[in-house]
């Protein structure tokens, strides 16, 4: 059995990769141990596929390479894949901060596609484990539970290993290690993080409340900060300013809460202390956060109204609003990670075609690869990229 070129993994990149190799007239077969393609696009954006950012760039992704991802970003842009959403008719919208989401559900992206690879002529087999890859002189042999197959190129594209309940797998790493290439260790990121039990049950009550908060992390003296909504849960911390946060943070690292960007809180405690002195702490804290937050965090200082509250209890309520420094135990890990940090080093991928600079034929693309987008929109925009520049090569 020979093809032009065999795709492990179809998801994302993987079903990119195989309708532009389709394309140029390659005989593409993309196999997947799961029963259905793109599971993850399926469940992505709450059902409706947050499929890219307007804003999308370079400075979106991490990586040991920060250069890396520019030229496949540059060569397959955002509105290359807006126009291609668009000639499908699937309707989308702005989110917020540049994410386009569908109007309708994930699988319209996932229907358009699959279309397109069976436009260019692949065959694809579901449900089918891949048991080895190996090259013999210039040609790969890939041994399925089924058959073996022959092959000029075969691509990696099965992704990280975030949600193994989705298919997720190490394979693409074992992979690499099989051909000598480096792998970045592969840690969850976009991830929520957890409190130390000291922590946990005090702010037990606190579960659910959402909040609009600057979420800072600063290594070697390199400060990292997001701006979006943080959510408190029964185990910890989530929500957008957590999540990009989590792909930062480290073991054994601080992060800092700020839960009134753009004020200071002191001072202006310290005016309406004179100006509303019969204000209690917790009700005018509500100006800036939930009841339930205000009430835990008036609970740190004795007054009822603001007229008692000394210079010390202002200072010490302000820093629990402004700069409220917590250490999470760890994070939820790769159960209910979104992206994997780390994986198939990029110095041994070309970063125009994706293909391996040792193992001609050999292509690493998608999530596998040491790139890891920002929440938003950016990993899709990774896959679709890194799947169209191996799609133009394999
Ligand atoms: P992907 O994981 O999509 O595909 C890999 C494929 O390989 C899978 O189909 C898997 O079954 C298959 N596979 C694995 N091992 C195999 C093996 N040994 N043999 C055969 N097949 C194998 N991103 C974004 O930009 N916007 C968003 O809205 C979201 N939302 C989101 C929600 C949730 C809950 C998650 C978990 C993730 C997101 N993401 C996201 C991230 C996004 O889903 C992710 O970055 C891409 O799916 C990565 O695409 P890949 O094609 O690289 O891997």
């Amino acid at each position: 059995m020979n093809f032009d070129v065999v795709i492990i993994g179809g998801g994302a990149a993987g079903l990119m990769a195989g309708a532009q190799a389709g394309k140029r007239g390659r005989r593409v077969v993309i196999i997947d141990h799961a029963d259905k393609a793109g599971e993850k696009i399926r469940i992505s954006g709450g059902g409706r596929c947050n499929f890219t950012n307007i804003h999308c760039g370079p400075d979106n992704f991490i990586s040991q390479n920060p250069h890396f991802a520019k030229s496949a970003l540059s060569r397959y842009s955002v509105y290359d894949f807006i126009d291609l959403v668009d000639s499908y008719g699937i309707k989308h919208h702005e989110k917020t901060k540049g994410q386009l989401f569908c109007d309708g559900r994930s699988q319209e992206i996932i229907d358009m596609l699959l279309a397109e690879c069976e436009k260019a002529g692949n065959e694809i087999w579901l449900g089918m484990g891949v048991k080895t890859v190996n090259k013999v002189g210039d040609v790969f042999k890939v041994k399925t539970d089924h058959h073996t197959i022959t092959a000029q190129s075969v691509v990696i594209a099965t992704g990280g290993p975030s949600i193994p309940k989705m298919g997720a797998s190490r394979f693409g790493y074992d992979i690499a290690a099989q051909f000598g290439l480096g792998v970045i260790e592969p840690v969850p990121a976009l991830v929520p993080l957890t409190f130390t039990d000291q922590l946990k049950e005090p702010l037990k009550a606190l579960s659910g409340v959402s909040v609009d908060a600057t979420v800072s992390h600063v290594k070697s003296g390199v400060k990292t900060v997001f701006d979006e909504a943080m959510l408190f849960t029964h185990r910890g911390l989530s929500g957008p300013a957590v999540l990009q946060i989590s792909s930062y943070w480290q073991p054994g690292d601080d992060i800092v809460l700020n839960m009134a960007p753009g004020t200071n809180i002191a001072e202006r405690m310290k005016a309406d202390r004179t100006a509303r002195p019969r204000v209690s702490p917790a009700v005018w804290l509500t100006q800036f956060i939930p009841a339930r937050l205000a009430d835990y965090i008036a609970s740190h200082v004795k007054a009822a109204r603001l007229a008692d509250l000394s210079d010390k209890a202002i200072l010490s309520l302000s820093i629990m609003m402004q700069n409220w420094t917590v250490k999470p135990a760890g994070s939820e890990g790769f159960r209910t990670a979104e992206v994997t940090k780390g994986g198939v080093d990029t110095d041994s991928i070309s970063s125009k075609t994706m293909e391996c600079k040792t193992v001609p034929g050999l292509y690493f693309i998608g999530e596998v690869v040491d790139v890891t987008g920002h929440l938003g929109g950016h990993n899709f925009q990774w896959a679709w990229a890194s799947g169209f520049a191996a799609g133009q090569s394999c």
